[in-house]
């Protein structure tokens, strides 16, 4: 994509933008690595469940997987009985749990508990699972450890025996934008000697996400380890990546909105925020800027336009001095971004536009005052 043409084109900022060549590459690494190996793909729709994107998606995964009712009617009314919707979520509950049975075809319970309380109340024909905590732990932040102390995603092995006897397949995802597969054959390994479990009574086993498949240059770890799967155990082996497929995918184009002195410091006002890329708070990230240049001659302290004093991106450094009106683009930015973003302060969210393969833009979406005030129930 000719970022430099899509800054000088877009009609209005803050606009989030999704670049489909980037998407196809994505989706291709995927399929070349399911035909090489013979796993199923899923897209994890937590990581942007936009509907243009999913619709591109369907041709080249096996499926959806989802967290959440409304992600399962979304997954449902976009690939109808053309591909399975996965589900796992410490989320199930008892008012919601027929509708869900009825629109997913594999559901993996989070607990004993949940699974006694909730597996038989439907008569739905949906192949059942148990999220597993494999006990391996790969994140140095603990709030991004699935398998952290007291953990409440998935149960503890050893499996009970009398609990896998109904079971017919096992779910795990514990890792967060790994670049290696090492992890991955760890854990696999930590699950084929302490389930507790026969794997070969199973019928599949779903890897999770959390693996950059686009970053990685040799697949033939992850290829043979899902034939050793497959082989030892007879399994149908899952995989359900979010962010490989949309992360680098996605940008946020913003405009300079003010210039001032802050300290010695020269702060540039935004008008994007934090708002619309929360994990930037929430994680203290610096999101990468397609303007940074570390030889650049002008330092400025990028912030969002929110009254929150923490709303900031961090320093950059610019070839140009900065001024009101210049566009930036953030990079990367693709998944739990605008899925996570919010209208604190009354900022509105950004539009959203794709760019199609032959580099033309068209906006998808747009929010006006009147989702706003919707929102907060203006009748
Ligand atoms: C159960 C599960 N599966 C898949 C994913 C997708 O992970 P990623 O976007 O890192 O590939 C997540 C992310 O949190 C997850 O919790």
């Amino acid at each position: 994509m000719d970022v430099k043409h899509l800054t000088a084109n877009l009609p209005s900022t803050p606009a989030f933008v999704l670049d489909e060549q980037t998407l196809l590459s994505n989706l291709s690494v995927l399929k070349s690595i399911k035909q090489q190996s013979g796993c199923e793909v899923l897209y994890s729709i937590k990581a942007l469940p936009l509907s243009w994107l999913m619709h591109l998606a369907k041709d080249f995964v096996d499926g959806f997987s989802v967290s959440s009712l409304f992600e399962a009617r979304m997954a449902k009314e976009i690939i109808g009985d053309e591909g399975s919707i996965h589900i796992t979520t410490p989320g199930l509950r008892d008012d919601e749990f027929m509708e869900i049975s009825q629109l997913c075809s594999h559901i993996s319970f989070n607990s004993i508990s949940q699974y006694q309380r909730l597996a038989h109340t439907s008569p739905s024909s949906y192949s059942q699972g148990l999220r597993i905590n494999p006990q391996c732990s790969f994140a140095d932040d603990l709030r991004y450890d699935p398998c952290r102390p007291y953990s409440k995603l998935g149960l503890s092995m050893p499996l009970s025996k009398t609990l896998t006897e109904h079971m017919d397949g096992l779910h795990f995802h514990n890792v967060f934008s790994n670049t290696d597969y090492g992890a991955l054959i760890k854990t696999i390994a930590q699950i084929r000697t302490l389930s507790g479990c026969r794997l070969s009574d199973l019928q599949w086993i779903n890897l999770g996400g959390g693996y950059l498949y686009n970053q990685i240059n040799n697949h033939q770890p992850l290829i043979r380890l899902i034939k050793q799967l497959t082989e030892d155990y007879q399994l149908t082996v899952f995989i359900e990546p979010g962010k490989a497929i949309v992360g680098n995918a996605g940008f946020i184009v913003t405009t300079i909105i003010d210039c001032f002195e802050s300290d010695g410091k020269q702060v540039c006002v935004l008008d994007t925020s934090v708002n619309h890329n929360p994990e930037v708070f929430e994680y203290q990230q610096k999101p990468e800027l397609l303007e940074h240049d570390s030889k650049g001659n002008y330092s400025c302290l990028l912030v969002g336009s929110t009254c929150l004093a923490g709303d900031l991106f961090g320093e950059y450094r610019l070839q140009t001095m900065p001024k009101v009106g210049d566009r930036l683009v953030f990079a990367n930015v693709g998944a739990y971004s605008l899925i996570k973003a919010n209208r604190f302060n009354g900022y509105n969210l950004p539009d959203v536009y794709k760019v199609d393969k032959l580099g033309s833009m068209q906006r998808i979406k747009h929010n006006s005052y009147q989702s706003y005030r919707e929102q907060w129930g203006e009748p």
